[in-house]
């Protein structure tokens, strides 16, 4: 069952009508319910929020059936209060935020809020779960494009894919996530591949000229690999980083959540593991609370915290 804080939160969060709290605490016992093992209980409390959610208050987009291998609908549910970034970073994505909200305002004036964003930095450290941030808070429907699947499905026609595909855009007001972004985005000058640079040339073009509503968000952790020509099209590049000590300490208190006691040194094993990515300090605190369940805790132990990070670090060392 839901904790006594847990309840006072959700009592909070309503009466101070912060529905984004709301749904976090709600999907926050979903997840504890399930790790205890009560998963019909997390699914209704799902289901019950399904019809509720913020996305699903937006108008939906319908992808047709010749798009669906290009286009895929994604249901995030990431928000903004567990998105853990820097001062400046959150302070660029938030200004997305409020220019698409007062776009109008802007338009006014002859200037257009900032819609097309590029997302660079190393794996694991947040850009896809900032979309997700970015279309849960605006309430605009998350499209991912498959530039994969553009450029290989449709060998030789891809530009013409490509045309369709922001036609679409065009059409239906979204946000659109370009993962991996670096597929098509390679040096022009490096690629002798004339396929590939008509379809980037493209690309840039169809980014340059669209004036849609849509928020069209790219994402890549290999900005090198980028053509210099690409950033030029972007109303803003935001450079994602590793986490810092404060920023390690705050994914572990909310990822431990309710698992989490005063005991515990949190700064201390946030200084431990600063090279950790926030993916990984994610699934180390995922890990102890499953350490903790099947011992039959109902909150981690220091050691136990200390255990999980020292064994997803070593898997992280592993793989360099
Ligand atoms: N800045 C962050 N704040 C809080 N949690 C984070 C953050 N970054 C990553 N996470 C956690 O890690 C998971 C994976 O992160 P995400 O997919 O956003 O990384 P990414 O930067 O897109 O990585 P990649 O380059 O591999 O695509 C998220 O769902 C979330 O649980
Ligand atoms: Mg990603």
């Amino acid at each position: 069952m839901a904790t006594a804080e847990q309840i006072m939160s959700l009592i909070r969060s309503h009466t101070r009508d912060d529905r984004e709290h709301f749904y976090t605490v709600a999907l926050q016992i979903a997840s504890c319910e399930a790790r205890k093992g009560h998963k019909t209980f997390a699914d209704d409390i799902r289901k019950a929020f399904k019809s509720d959610t913020p996305t699903a208050k937006s108008k939906q987009v319908t992808i047709p059936d010749d798009m669906k291998d290009v286009l895929a609908l994604c249901a995030p549910d990431a928000f903004r209060n567990q998105l853990v970034l820097g001062d400046v970073n959150k302070k660029r994505v938030e200004r997305i935020m409020h220019e698409y909200v007062q776009q109008e305002v802007l338009r006014q004036h002859g200037l257009s809020n900032r819609r097309k964003i590029l997302l660079a930095g190393p794996p694991g450290t947040g850009k896809t779960m900032t979309a997700g941030v970015l279309a849960n808070t605006l309430r605009l429907p998350m499209v991912a494009v498959r530039l994969d699947m553009i450029l290989s499905r449709y060998m030789g026609e891809s530009s013409a894919k490509l045309h369709q595909v922001f036609e679409y855009i065009a059409n239906n007001r979204a946000l659109y996530l370009f993962d991996e972004f670096d597929t098509l985005g390679g040096e022009r000058g490096g690629n002798d591949i004339g396929e590939m640079r008509r379809v980037l040339n493209t690309l840039l073009l169809c980014i340059e000229q669209d004036k849609s509503e849509s928020l069209l968000v790219a994402a890549t952790n290999k900005p090198n690999m980028l053509d210099r020509a690409i950033f030029r099209r972007f109303d803003d590049c935001i450079e994602y980083t590793m986490p810092d000590k404060d920023g390690i300490s705050q994914i572990i208190r909310n990822s431990l959540s309710t698992f989490l006691t005063e005991d515990i040194a949190v700064d201390s094993v946030a200084r431990s593991y600063e090279k950790m990515s926030c993916a990984d300090v994610v699934s180390a605190c995922h890990d102890a609370v499953k350490i903790a369940l099947l011992e039959g805790k109902k909150q981690v132990t220091q050691l136990i915290l200390e255990q999980s990070f020292a064994e997803r670090s070593a898997a992280i060392k592993l793989q360099e």
